[in-house]
């Protein structure tokens, strides 16, 4: 069975000391949930601060983004050397770094590659936009950032990334995917295509969350489909009593707890 994971992505939100107070508040109830994985993506500048707060315990921390080369002259980017001090998970290809920040399919399969050489688990982010999706090119769109993704790496490699399938539509806007939707894309499109590639075993050991508009409202039914293994979680991980709540519907769905 694949062990679900749960990250919050917390975006540009957060200052070290907001930072603290909120893993402060939620670290203990997340602990006592048992078989989920759980990782906390603060802003680069709070990551040492909640590394140092849940340093041996069992949650994660991962960076929301990095720079593929070790390091050089590259003003304001941040390299993997950096990130894997602190981290174990790093966000790569995030829609908002694709869409706002120039990020390619060729960009973010060298972060993949970068993490990789690091010994750092990328989340890789895909999803289409609603006009993709309305024009009916959501498989044909997602397939194709999932090959793109992974590009050159090996089988090892394949079973150990984690996918998030985040229908852009879905992200912030409080309308999430149906679980039917979901289960979809995660399961005929996303696991599917890495089926394509690398067969069967490492298609069934790699973890593909869904992300976009997670509450903890909804997290029980999209937490309950087969093919989706967790979630990323944007908003709602800034609340703690939310990300717990999300958190423990997952074991639940899972029949975990
Ligand atoms: P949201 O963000 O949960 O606020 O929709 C999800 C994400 O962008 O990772």
């Amino acid at each position: 069975m694949r062990t679900p994971i749960l990250a919050g992505n917390w975006k540009m939100y957060k200052t070290v000391a907001e930072a603290k107070s909120l893993v402060s508040a939620c670290k203990d109830d997340l602990l006592a949930v048992a078989g989920v994985e759980v990782v906390f993506c603060p802003p680069f500048i709070a990551i040492p601060a909640v590394a140092d707060l849940v340093a041996g315990s069992a949650l994660g921390v991962g960076a929301q983004d990095m720079y593929w080369e070790n390091e050089g002259a590259f003003t304001g980017e941040v390299s993997p050397l950096m990130v894997k001090e602190f981290c174990r998970y790093v966000v790569i290809g995030h829609s908002e770094r694709r869409e706002y920040f120039g990020e390619s399919d060729a960009d973010v399969n060298k972060k993949i590659q970068a993490a990789f050489r690091h010994g750092l688990t990328p989340i890789v982010c895909v999803g289409e936009s609603l006009e993709i999706r309305q024009a009916g090119d959501t498989e044909t769109w997602v397939a194709g950032q999932v090959r793109a993704a992974l590009a050159g790496l090996s089988g090892e490699e394949a079973t150990g990334l984690v996918f998030a399938y985040e229908p852009i539509w879905a992200i912030g806007t409080g309308l999430a995917a149906t679980p039917q939707d979901a289960e979809h894309v995660c399961g005929a499109v996303v696991r599917a295509t890495v089926r394509e590639t690398y067969g069967a075993d490492i298609a069934d050991a790699v973890r593909i969350q869904y992300g976009g508009s997670i509450k903890p409202g909804n997290a029980l039914d999209l937490m309950s489909q087969p093919n989706v293994d967790g979630g990323l979680v944007g908003g709602a991980s800034l609340q703690a009593a939310d990300f717990v709540a999300i958190v423990r519907h997952t074991a639940r769905a899972k029949g975990l707890a």
